[in-house]
Order: structure tokens, then sequence, then C-alpha cells
């Protein structure tokens, strides 16, 4: 008998991105991105990204499925479907309409993320979310994409990490649209937050069954020395932007600065999910310091870091406190990513037990936890990293196109067979 069980149905699986994985695709802010010198830290290009929009896709899932997957978590590019405003695109509709026939045939539950960081060029020229006009242009594509392929979707989510592109692409300048205002950046939060409240509703007009939930990033900050006044100040003004502030918006309806100069209720944004998505990779450990930009710095130890980028300390705990607070908005959750850099897959396997087992205690504390997915299936184009950051259950060598299972993606299998990790 196993020791740790997962509740029947849960979902198991790995996430994967549009434009991280599709390659092609030219009518994103991303592709333009990318060919300013020095954006792209490692100097790589998306090109044929892992060839999914090419036709790669379908065998890659047929690999998840055979790796003892039941669930995958993908991204539409808006850019395809959208190409210009108001004109939807028939062929590139059918090109995911037959993506998630592919799942379903593989009895993979599909679990869509409408817009995962990428912009329609013609959206980032008119100012991208630091506007006002994106949050009726963002449910208009919403609601189409419900209409038109909601009955293959098992959970649709409006938009990712809404925090982390507010801060890294408008608040710091290292995504596009490159701005490096924090104002913009708050500006730019609230009004992804006023688009997944419209998106939700239109959406549950065009199809009435589509349940849609948000996927927040909420990583661990804990004050460097706890008896800080400072330093607990500064962890919790750092998580009150990233995950709190949306928290309180969803429960209340309400944004409150510094989102907003002034609180301001938004029609439709209480009650507007019918699940979460949690995206955690690790602990920061967060000093006030009066001579930084931002008057903190993060100080913790054996972090998994690049040159520029930092994913935190490895420690599962906070994937747990984080399942057990979040809680609180009373819908089922999700881990939609948890994943660790790691070429040589030295410290995923273990580092992806111990996160399933973190899951496995908040589920014990009450959590009501549905499913996990790994970050990645396939190694991709890390963002501002390009390709040398390597998080795939699978290797990808971009240049024969072989894929080859990280042992990982093996340990992963037995836990996602037994619905249970085993001892
Ligand atoms: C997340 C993001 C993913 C992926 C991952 C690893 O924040 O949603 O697209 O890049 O980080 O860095």
């Amino acid at each position: 008998m196993p020791a740790r069980t997962f509740p029947q149905g849960f979902l198991w699986g790995a996430a994967t991105s549009a434009m991280q994985v599709e390659g092609g695709g030219a009518g994103n802010d991303w592709a333009e991105w990318e060919q300013e010198p020095g954006r792209i830290h490692d100097g790589s290009r998306v090109g044929d990204g892992c060839g999914w929009w090419a036709g790669r896709a379908e065998d890659d899932l047929a690999l998840a499925a055979s790796l003892g997957h039941n669930a995958h978590r993908l991204s539409l590019e808006w850019s395809r479907l959208e190409p210009e405003p108001g004109r939807f695109d028939d062929a590139a509709f059918a090109r995911y309409a037959q993506i998630l026939d592919a799942l379903a045939r593989l009895r993979l539950r599909a679990v869509v993320t409408l817009n995962h960081f990428a912009l329609p060029r013609w959206a980032a020229a008119q100012g991208g979310w630091a506007g006002e006009a994106m949050v009726a242009r963002f449910a208009r594509y919403a609601a189409e994409c419900a209409r038109r392929l909601g009955s293959k979707v098992a959970l649709f989510a409006t938009l990712n990490e809404p925090s982390v592109l507010a801060l890294v692409g408008y608040g710091l300048g290292h995504w596009p649209p490159g701005k490096t205002n924090l104002a913009e950046g708050c500006r730019a939060l609230a009004n992804m937050l006023r688009a997944h409240a419209a998106a939700r509703e239109a959406m549950r007009t065009a199809a009435p069954h589509a349940l849609v939930g948000l996927v927040l990033n909420a990583p661990l900050l804990d004050p460097a020395r706890p008896r800080s006044v400072l330093d607990r100040a500064a962890a919790a003004a750092q998580d009150f932007f990233m995950t709190g502030a949306i928290v309180h918006a969803l429960q209340t309806g309400l944004l409150v600065p510094p989102l907003l100069s002034a609180r301001a209720l938004v029609p439709g944004l209480r009650g507007s999910l019918d699940w979460l998505g949690v995206n955690y990779y690790g602990r920061y450990e967060v000093q006030f310091d009066p001579a930084a930009p931002a008057l903190f710095r993060h100080v913790q130890r054996g972090s998994i870091k690049s040159g520029r980028s930092d994913w935190g300390q490895v420690a599962p705990r906070g994937l747990t406190r984080q399942l057990v607070r979040l809680s609180a908005l009373r819908v089922p959750l999700y881990v939609t990513e948890n994943g660790v850099r790691d070429e040589a897959d030295l410290i995923r396997p273990r580092y992806l037990v111990d996160h399933v087992a973190a899951v496995h205690d908040a589920l014990r504390s009450g959590a009501d936890v549905r499913g996990y997915f790994h970050w990645s299936l396939i190694d991709n184009f890390e963002l501002a990293e390009g390709w040398s950051s390597k998080f795939g259950l699978i290797e990808l060598d971009r240049r024969t196109g072989r894929r080859t299972v990280r042992e990982s993606a093996r340990v992963f299998e037995r836990i996602c067979r037994a619905n249970a990790l085993p001892d």
C-alpha cells in the first residue's frame, strides 16, 4: 500500500507555453524583442522552437502520454488567432483544434491558458497592458476562444502570472515592453485583473460550461532577518505585489493602492474564479537595503540561478504553505508550474519528488489540490534566458531535433501511474 496516495482523478502532467515551444510565430512582441541586441542573454532566437506549430506537438504529447501523464497544460498564441484587431484566423483555430483533438485521443485532459506573456504586435503597439483598452480586446479574444474551442478544453486560464509580467516587463524592463516604471507595472497589473474578470464573463456567455481560472506565481518571500521590522516590511510588500494584492482583489472585487491611486471596484472580479493555478519555483529571503534600486535584495543561499535570473532557493515547504494559504479563495487549486533549471538532471528528480510530497502535505492540511503540472515537458525557449536554461523532463537536441527522456521523467512516470508517491 503506497504511503501517499492522491485523490482519484488527480491531474498529472507538464506545462508548456505557445511562444516557448511552437516556433515560427512572427506576430508577437517577443519576435521583435529578440532582435534587439542583449535582450536574450545567450543571444539565441526562438527560431522554429520545438517545432510544435509545424507538427511536432502531437509527437511530444504522445511521448507525455507514454510517460504516464493524464493531462497537459498549454497556451494559445493570441497573435496567430487574431492577427489583426477583430480578425480571427480560421486556419490557426483549426491547428489548435487539431492539437486539442490529439490530446483527447491520447487521453490527456487539456488545460489551456489564453495568454502566456506574449502579446500580438498590434496590441503591444497600442500600449499593451498599460492601456485600459486591452480589457475589452482581451475579452473579445477570450470569448472567441471559448466559443470555438471550449468543447475540447477541460480548464481555461485567462492569464499566466500577471504580477510577474507586470514586474518584469513593465517595472524592470527585462521582457517586452521593456518599461522601467513600477507605476506603469501597477497599472498593467490592474488592467490584467480587469481583463481577467471581463474575459471570464464573456467566456461564460460564449460557452456556459467553460471553467475559467487564473494562474498566479506564488513564490515564498521570507524576511532575511525575521526580527528586523524593515526586512519584514520589504518581504510583505513584495509578497503583496506578487500574490497578496491579487488574492485580495479576487476575494473582494477591489483593486487597492499601489495597483491604483484610489481603490476601485471591478465588476465581475469577485467570484471570477472556477479554479486557481499556482506556479511555484522557490523561496527568497528579502533584506531591506536602502542602497538597492528597489530598496531590497534577495540574499538566500543555494538559489537556482543563471547569470541573470534567480528562481529562488529550493524549498518545497513553500509550496505547501502557498497552497494552504490560497485555499482561502475556496476554489479548486492546481499546481500549474513547478520545475527547475537543470540540464544534467541532477537536481530535478529529487526536486520533483519533494514538491509532489509538498502537494500531498497541502492536501493533508485540507487544501483542495486537484493537479500537478511540471514545468516543463521539454527543453524550450526560456524567455530572456534563451535556449540555455533547460527545464524539460525531455531533453531537446536543437540541432537534430532528437528527444531524450531524462531520468526525472521516469521518476515522474512512476508517480503519475501510481497516482501516489511510492515509498
Ligand atoms: C514561469 C513562466 C514560464 C517559464 C518558467 C521558468 O514564470 O510562466 O513561462 O518560463 O517561469 O522560468
